[in-house]
C-alpha cells in the first residue's frame, strides 16, 4: 500500500547528486525547491563532492548532506532515506549512476536509496553527446522508464570543454517545476522560473475568415506550437494570454496561470492582441494568420441554386505590423514564418520588414517540421544578426529555446534600466 502522506508536512524530496560539471547546478535546484517548502534532504556521491563542497548543499539544504552508507548516527541510512522520501530527484544523474540504477547495484548511498525507495524517481541526465547517444547508455534509460522511472531529458547547449550539443543538463528552474509538478504542488508550479512576474501574451491557431455564416477560409494550423508556447512560459512563472484561433486546452497544472481568449477571424485576433499586448512584456504571434479573407462575406446562407459564388478576396490586417505601432518600451515582440525556400534570407528580410525582435523561422518543406506535428526545427533569428539553430525536437522544447531568448533580453533590458 502506498503511504499516505499527512498534507500539512512539507514534502521530503532527496536530491541526489553525482560527480559531473553540472553538479553546481545542483545547488539552484536545491535553493529553488527549499524556497518552494520542500524539505530537501542532500545526498552525493563520492565524486560529486569533488565538484561542490558539502557544506555548500548544507548549508541550502534541510539537512546536512549525507554521503556514506555508513553512518554511526543511522545504521542503514539508505532505508530511511528511500521509506521516508516522497520522491527522489538524481541531477546530474551521469552515465555511470543510470547503469547502477538500471543494473541494481547499490554500493553507495545513493544506489542504495534509490532501490530502497517506492517514491517516485525523477532522473535528470547530464553528459557529453557521445555518451549521451552511447546504445548502453540509452537502453539504461530505456530500462528505467519501463519501470516507471521519470527521465527529464538533457539539453542541447554547450557543454564542459566547450563542445556543443546534446547532453547539458535541464535548466535547474525546469527540473524544480518538474519536481513540483511530480508532487502535485499545482499552486506551486510556475512560482520558480525565470519569467516571475512577467506577462506573455501568444496567439496561436490558423484564423477562420467567414465566406457566409456556416463556411469560413482557413489552414492547416494546429495551434500546437502556440499551446506550447503559453505552457512554456507559464512554466517558468509568466501570467500568460493565449489568443487561440484552434480549441486549445492547456495543461491542468498549468491552466490557472494561461488566460485563454478564443478568436474567429484576423481582425478579431487583433483586437484581443492589442488588448492583452497593451499590459506585456513579450508578445509572440505564432498564429497562422490568414493573408486573405473574403472582401464581403454573406450574411446568409449561400446555396446551391444560386449558382456557384464569385469570392472576392481582400488583404487581412498585419497584426504584428499593428502590435509593433503600439508597443511599449522594452517590449519584446517575437514574429513566426514559415518557409519553403531560401529559409535564412526570408527569415532576415521578414525580421527587419516586420520591425520584430526574434523572428522564429521554420522550414515547411523539411519532413516533421511545422504544421500539425508534434514536432518542429527551427532557426530563430535576432535583430543582432544572430541565429540560433534548433534541429528537430519537440515543440515544447522549441517554445523553452524561444523563451530561453526572451528572458535574455528582457534580463539584458533590466540591466538597461535602472528599476525604481
Ligand atoms: O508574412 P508572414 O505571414 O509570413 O508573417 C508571419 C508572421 O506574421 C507570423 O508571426 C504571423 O503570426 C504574423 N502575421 C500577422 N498578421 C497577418 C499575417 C501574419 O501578424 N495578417
Amino acid at each position: 500500500m502506498e503511504p499516505v502522506r499527512d498534507s500539512l508536512r512539507p514534502p521530503r524530496v532527496v536530491l541526489g547528486v553525482c560527480g559531473g560539471i553540472a553538479a553546481y547546478k545542483a545547488v539552484d535546484v536545491c535553493r529553488r525547491l527549499v524556497d518552494a517548502g520542500v524539505h530537501v534532504v542532500p545526498v552525493m556521491t563520492v565524486e560529486a563532492t569533488r565538484f561542490v563542497g558539502e557544506v555548500t548543499f548544507s548549508a541550502l539544504a534541510s539537512e546536512p548532506v549525507q554521503t556514506s552508507l555508513f553512518d554511526e548516527s543511522s545504521p542503514i541510512p539508505h532505508t530511511v532515506l528511500g521509506q521516508t522520501a516522497d520522491l527522489v530527484v538524481v541531477a546530474p544523474a551521469t552515465a555511470q549512476l543510470l547503469a547502477r540504477y538500471a543494473g541494481g547495484f547499490s554500493d553507495d548511498l545513493l544506489s542504495a536509496t534509490l532501490l530502497a525507495t517506492r517514491a517516485p524517481v525523477l532522473v535528470c541526465p547530464a553528459m557529453h553527446t557521445e555518451m549521451w547517444e552511447h546504445p548502453a547508455v540509452q537502453e539504461n534509460l530505456a530500462t528505467l522508464l519501463r519501470r516507471g522511472v521519470h527521465v527529464l531529458e538533457p539539453e542541447e547547449g554547450r557543454l564542459a570543454g566547450g563542445d556543443v550539443g546534446a547532453g547539458r543538463l535541464a535548466d535547474p528552474a525546469t527540473i524544480a517545476q518538474r519536481v513540483l509538478e511530480l508532487l502535485g504542488r499545482d499552486e506551486v508550479v510556475g512560482t520558480q522560473g525565470d519569467l516571475v512576474g512577467v506577462r506573455v501574451v501568444v496567439s496561436a491557431g490558423g484564423t477562420r475568415e467567414p465566406i457566409d455564416p456556416v463556411r469560413f477560409l482557413t489552414n492547416r494550423s494546429s495551434g500546437k506550437q502556440g499551446l506550447a508556447l503559453a505552457e512554456s512560459a507559464a512554466r517558468r512563472g509568466a501570467e500568460v494570454t493565449l489568443v487561440t484561433a484552434a480549441p486549445l486546452v492547456v495543461r491542468p497544472e498549468l491552466a490557472a496561470r494561461v488566460t485563454v481568449v478564443g478568436v474567429e477571424s484576423a481582425s478579431d485576433m487583433e483586437r484581443a492582441m492589442l488588448a492583452a499586448a497593451a499590459g506585456a512584456q513579450v508578445v509572440v504571434m505564432a498564429a497562422a494568420v490568414a493573408d486573405f479573407r473574403p472582401k464581403a462575406p454573406a450574411e446568409h446562407k449561400l446555396a446551391k441554386g444560386d449558382g456557384v459564388p464569385e469570392i472576392v478576396l481582400e488583404p487581412t490586417p498585419d497584426i504584428l505590423a499593428a502590435l509593433s505601432n503600439a508597443r511599449r518600451p522594452g517590449q519584446v515582440l517575437v514574429g513566426f514564418a514559415a518557409e519553403t525556400h531560401d529559409v535564412l534570407a526570408h527569415g532576415r528580410a521578414k525580421l527587419e520588414r516586420k520591425r520584430v525582435d526574434l523572428l522564429v523561422v521554420n522550414d515547411v518543406s523539411q519532413p516533421g517540421v511545422g504544421f500539425d506535428h508534434d514536432t518542429n526545427a527551427v532557426v530563430i533569428l535576432d535583430d543582432a544578426g544572430s541565429s540560433f539553430d534548433i534541429p528537430l525536437t519537440t515543440k515544447s522544447a522549441v517554445a523553452d529555446a524561444v523563451f530561453d531568448r526572451v528572458s535574455a533580453r528582457l534580463s539584458a533590458h533590466e540591466r538597461k534600466t535602472p528599476q525604481p
